[in-house]
């Protein structure tokens, strides 16, 4: 089966979780732009949405959803992702895209957490299909690179990428991710780091895997 049937499957299943009223936060990648476009066929619906990135903002604008600036905003009750990775726990790994700080605000600020995904992001440990992304601040990069040696991964910079914060990202491989948050807190306390694509501590609340033949939702 095509995988993009099964992202598109996940994204109708999110649609049950949307509160009238609501404002929402959403995620960046091809799964969510599946959502978005389900979402526009509701969005009279919600009072709109808030974005992680400046592609995601864009396809929002392009289906006539209403979008609220970050700034002002500091709450939200949903907020609608998807993943790299997910484990049975929720706890996922992010930033393929390269929009991981602006999802880990979002995913902070929302009461419920809803990763959408096909069963190909599904793993036992994280970090087993993808290396793991670390937006930096590039004048941190050769120590920063020097502490996740130490950690045991093996860093390499993404080529010709900048996040929107104009910061460059590490992609971190060989990385034994066996104790999620143990990790996602000592990567966050190296001086420099900007955000780690790990999804651990503030993790899912609902998972909706779409498989072939079934979809699975996981909930705490
Ligand atoms: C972007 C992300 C995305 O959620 C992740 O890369 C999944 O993308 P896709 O839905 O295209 O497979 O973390 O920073």
């Amino acid at each position: 089966m095509n995988i993009n049937k099964l992202k598109k499957k996940s994204a109708i299943e999110a649609i049950k979780y949307v509160p009238k009223n609501a404002i929402l936060g959403i995620g960046t990648g091809s799964t969510v732009l599946y959502f978005i476009k389900e979402l526009s066929k509701i969005s009279s619906f919600i009072k709109g949405v808030v974005s992680s990135s400046k592609i995601s903002t864009l396809y929002l604008k392009k289906y006539n959803i209403k979008t609220f600036d970050v700034k002002y905003i500091d709450k939200i009750e949903i907020y609608v992702d998807g993943a790299d990775e997910i484990n049975d726990d929720m706890q996922m790994l992010k930033g393929g895209g390269g929009a991981l700080t602006g999802e880990k605000i979002l995913s902070e600020m929302a009461n419920t957490f809803v990763c959408i995904a096909d069963f190909t992001k599904k793993v036992n440990i994280l970090g087993s299909k993808n290396p793991l992304p670390i937006e930096i601040i590039s004048i941190a990069y050769s120590f920063i690179k020097s502490k996740i040696i130490e950690l045991g991964g093996f860093p390499v910079l993404r080529k010709n990428f900048l996040t929107d914060y104009k910061n460059i990202i590490l992609d971190v491989y060989d990385l034994v991710i066996d104790d999620p948050i143990n990790i996602e807190k000592k990567i966050n306390n190296i001086p420099g780091v900007v955000t780690v694509g790990l999804f651990s501590i503030r993790k899912a609340d609902v998972a909706i895997i779409a498989y072939k033949d079934k979809i699975r939702v996981i909930k705490k």
